[in-house]
């Protein structure tokens, strides 16, 4: 079949991870599931092909890590998906780096943070986010990718 143009010169959407995400599948199953985070690159791989969009899907435990993806991401991503893990409720650096985007930015969770402990309810990336998607596991970071691929092409959304 033939390739979309016009979605084939996007540039790839950056799908960043932070720490222990690499645990997946054995890290807390009851509360994050037990795919692995090689299990849900592939799966967003597929689903971010059946859009005509390609992912890169990256992973640090590192704060100045996540921070150097995002900030490659200002000219080499169409949009960012991210899971900043427990970074989410503490980084102001990861924040700042966001803040610096012109492209959409989904914020995703496997869990839901609002259902858990109190120092989970704020997010730093929330302030930055276009939109947010929790709770839901592994879909959560298939429909982020849904939710990009409408945005880029061209549905109405409040804001990048
Ligand atoms: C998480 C939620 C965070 O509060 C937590 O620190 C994580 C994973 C999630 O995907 O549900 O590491 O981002």
């Amino acid at each position: 079949m033939a390739k979309n143009s016009s979605k084939s010169k996007l540039l790839p959407i950056y799908i960043i991870n932070g720490p222990n995400l690499n645990l997946l599948g054995t890290r807390e199953p009851e509360i994050y599931g037990r795919a692995t985070l090689g299990e849900i690159e592939k799966l967003c791989a597929e689903r971010g092909r059946s859009h005509g969009l390609s992912t890169i899907f990256l992973q640090s435990n590192k704060e100045g890590e996540l921070v150097e993806f995002l900030q490659e991401a200002r000219t080499g991503a169409s949009a960012v998906i991210l899971n900043a893990a427990a970074y989410t409720h503490t980084s102001v650096a990861i924040l700042d780096a966001l803040q610096t985007l012109k492209q959409p930015v989904i914020e995703v969770h496997l869990s839901n943070p609002a259902r858990r402990e109190d120092f989970r309810h704020l997010s730093y990336v929330a302030k930055a986010a276009t939109g947010i998607i929790a709770g839901l596991g592994v879909n959560s970071y298939l429909l982020a990718i849904d939710a990009v691929a409408a945005i880029l092409a061209g549905a109405p959304s409040k804001k990048k």
